[in-house]
């Protein structure tokens, strides 16, 4: 099982692999699933800038197609000096697999350690449409 400090580790390696020619901001970010495994991810830029993908849900995307659904944690890793708290699309992304995974992101002040309930309280759920 990787630590907390590995898995944050792990997405700061992801960096080197971000496309992100237009921000120049690369992010890397981890999943651990239940099982121990990590799985990286890194954001992919598009010259329609709206397209860009998050390396959170390049993370999580690659997860779930490799058969993993249930996660323990979550990293994220930005360039020094820039927090990397997850985005709000990103937020209810990973809500929709866990609605209190902990999460941790780098910032100028060190790693922080929160949990998506703390970053997002109330998540869109569908209630009626929720997955069968
Ligand atoms: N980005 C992420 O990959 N994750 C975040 O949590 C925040 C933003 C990406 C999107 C875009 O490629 C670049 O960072 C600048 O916004």
């Amino acid at each position: 099982m990787p630590s907390a400090k590995e898995l944050i580790e792990a997405a700061r390696a992801a960096r080197a692999h971000a496309y992100a020619p237009y921000s120049s901001f690369a992010v890397g970010a981890a999943v651990e699933t239940v099982d121990g495994t990590v799985i990286t991810g890194s954001n992919v830029e598009n010259a329609s800038y709206g397209l860009s993908l998050c390396a959170e849900r390049a993370a999580l995307v690659r997860a779930i197609a490799q058969g993993h659904r249930r996660f323990r944690a979550i990293a994220i890793a930005g360039p020094e000096g820039a927090t990397t708290a997850p985005c709000g699309a990103c937020r209810q992304f990973i809500a929709e697999f866990d609605r209190t995974m902990p999460v941790t992101f780098t910032s100028p002040d060190g790693v922080v350690a929160t949990t998506l309930a703390e970053l997002l309280p109330y998540p869109f759920t569908g209630d009626a449409l929720s997955p069968k």
